[in-house]
């Protein structure tokens, strides 16, 4: 029981350059998938397939794609992000702004940005990674009456945690990419000839940090989010 709830607090993104010739074992990228095919699922719809990507071709035609952040997510990531590790620690939410462009953690240099139409590119995302994991799911599947397949929606999260989690208990640095189920997909999906009724619901690098990739994670206590019989109703005094 310790050690499952050390696995789940130590799990975390890394961000950081990977070694690109520093492949991740076939044996372990396999594992990594194993873990996500018993994940949970609406229904047990398992509708979703997982494209593995270790060819360098295909990598670097995927790493040339260009991107086009949208001026709403400069805004609203501004809105979400600490600028120092003080702040982040106090809020217990949110990420440290040191991981984007300066110019998207300044105010006054904001709209700028949100109006900058300069194109980055996939590579700036992929940083190198030995292998990516594109995860795809069946748009013509959903859990009976889900609305807007929310359930859906859920279940490809449980996949990724639990392929988090087998990564980070194999030292495999993990970090998902939600930029692949953007705008950028169109040119994905013509890339890895992913049919039509497929949609991308996002990706994951994996491989091994040359850069730092330790950083103050927070989160909330469970006091401020528990509650007994009741909306509000504080656990401890209920
Ligand atoms: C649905 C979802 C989408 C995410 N998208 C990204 C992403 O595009 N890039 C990224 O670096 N982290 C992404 N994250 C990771 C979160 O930012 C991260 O889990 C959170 O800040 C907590 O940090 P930790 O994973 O180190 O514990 C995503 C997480 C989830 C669950």
């Amino acid at each position: 029981m310790d050690s499952l709830m050390k696995i789940i607090q130590e799990r975390h993104s890394t961000r950081a350059l990977f070694d690109p010739h520093k492949p991740v074992p076939e044996g372990d990228i396999k594992k990594i998938i194993e873990a996500g095919r018993w994940a949970p699922t609406a229904h047990n719809m398992q509708n979703f397939e997982i494209i593995v990507i270790d060819d360098k071709n295909v990598l670097e035609k995927l790493g040339n794609i260009k991107t086009y952040p949208s001026p709403e997510f400069i805004r609203e990531n501004y809105d979400q992000l600490s600028m120092t590790e003080e702040e982040l620690l106090r809020k217990k939410v949110g990420i440290l702004g040191l991981q984007f462009p300066p110019q998207w953690r300044d105010k006054a240099k904001l709209g700028a940005a949100m109006r900058d139409k300069t194109p980055g590119t996939l590579s700036d995302t992929i940083k190198g990674s030995p292998a990516v994991l594109v995860v795809v799911y069946d748009t013509g599947k959903r859990a009976p009456a889900s609305e807007g397949d929310v359930l859906g929606t859920l279940s490809l999260g449980c996949l990724m945690e639990n392929m988090w989690l087998m990564a980070h208990t194999l030292n495999v640095g993990f970090q998902i990419m939600s930029v692949f189920s953007g705008p950028v997909q169109k040119d994905v999906k013509k890339i890895l000839a992913i049919p039509d009724h497929m949609a991308v619901s996002y990706a994951i690098r994996l491989g091994y940090p040359v850069t730092r990739s330790e950083y103050v994670r927070v989160r909330r206590e469970c006091e401020s989010f528990m509650y007994r019989n009741g909306y509000g109703k504080k656990f401890e005094q209920a």
